[in-house]
């Protein structure tokens, strides 16, 4: 899955230096679900980790699982770092400097990464960036909705890529979270809607990011934007004043996307046009199919939906003609 990711983003690189492709939409999608067809690559296996077992023991049975794979991936960043640096030097920075950040790590992630490390024989710092490299490289468009009967909706189409959006320039003491440990550690320990907003939302944290958050019951459903001190906006589900869908893609949602990187629009219309009465797992992923918020990056789809325990990921592919982001 994650050695995907990394293939996309050298497709990335070569479409982007070779022509300038304009933006390609279509009308919405219909009938997308169940997924079929060229846009659908396979649904992705389930693994279970026993969080009882002592943090460096956890990942053991899926790296050696998936070892080989693991090591393909590794060896495709270190090509791609050396194509950069021809020297070596960027690797051996990695391998140098990053170990001595994972001390810096609280637990269960320091022992966590660490055990990765020895059952997977990879050097240290290489498991390090592998974990933080989701931090830099990810785009998502999320969705909460809420349909008619209160239920509560959540979908996401996760673009692995270059950011495209404009990140805010922070200064300042680096100390805070990685967001990818922050949002582990919610989803591990947050005993509550509002406790998990609030974790998000005050945490300190090492860059901004956004949030976009669904709860179990009608009217919990958020976006909050993030700068690393604090929470700059929360944006919340409103069935009574119509906002019966929260949306996010990378840009603040109060600001007008880039129009060579608009997903929102698009994302936006399929949403208004599917309506709160027909809003489902089935119209999600056909909103999620449509060009360009489905786009070359896309790596998969996940739906959710809370009341019946649903969740379920799909691999995606975008067949020419498509917007390379
Ligand atoms: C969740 O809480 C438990 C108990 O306090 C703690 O041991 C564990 O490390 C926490 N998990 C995360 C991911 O922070
Ligand atoms: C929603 O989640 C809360 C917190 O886990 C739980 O106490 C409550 O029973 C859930 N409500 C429904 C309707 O599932
Ligand atoms: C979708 O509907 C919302 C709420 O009525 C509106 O604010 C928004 O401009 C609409 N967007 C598009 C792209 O149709
Ligand atoms: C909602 O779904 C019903 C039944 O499938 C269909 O007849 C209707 O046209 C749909 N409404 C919209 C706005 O798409």
């Amino acid at each position: 899955m994650a050695r995907f990711c990394i293939l996309c983003l050298i497709a990335f690189i070569s479409v982007t230096s070779a022509q300038f492709i304009p933006p390609y939409t279509e009308d919405c999608r219909t009938d997308m679900y169940p997924p079929k067809g060229p846009t659908f690559k396979g649904t992705v296996s389930w693994y279970t980790i026993d969080l009882d077992l002592p943090p460096h023991k956890r990942w053991t049975s899926l790296i050696t699982e998936k070892k080989k794979d693991l090591d393909n991936m590794i060896q495709v960043i270190r090509d791609l770092a050396k194509a950069f640096v021809p020297s070596g030097r960027l690797i051996e920075l990695v391998d140098v400097t990053l170990p001595l950040m994972v001390n810096t790590l609280p637990n269960p992630f320091k022992d966590e990464i660490k055990g990765i490390a020895l059952d997977s024989g990879i050097p240290l710092g290489e498991i390090t960036l592998f974990n933080i490299f989701y931090e830099v490289f990810t785009v998502c468009t999320s969705v909460v909705a809420e349909d008619s009967k209160g239920n509560l909706l959540h979908g996401r189409n996760l673009d692995f890529g270059l950011f495209m959006g404009h990140p805010r320039v922070d200064s300042g003491q680096r100390d805070g979270m990685w967001m990818s440990f922050l949002t582990r550690s919610v989803l591990e320990n947050a005993t509550s809607y509002d406790n998990a907003r609030y974790a998000l939302a005050q945490t300190k944290l090492l860059a901004p990011a956004y949030f976009i958050l669904g709860g179990n019951q009608s009217g919990q459903g958020c976006i909050i934007t993030r700068s690393r001190e604090l929470s700059l906006d929360l944006l919340e589900l409103n069935v009574k004043l119509g906002r019966w869908y929260v949306l996010e893609t990378n840009y603040d949602h109060w600001e007008e996307p880039f129009f060579l990187d608009d997903r929102r629009t698009p994302a936006m219309t399929c949403m208004n046009k599917t309506t709160q009465t027909n809003i489902s797992i089935k119209t999600l992923y056909d909103m999620l199919s449509t060009k360009p918020v489905l786009n070359k990056l896309t790596t998969y789809t996940t739906l959710m939906q809370v009341s019946e325990g649903t969740l379920e990921s799909y691999i995606r592919d975008c067949p020419n003609p498509c917007m390379p982001w």
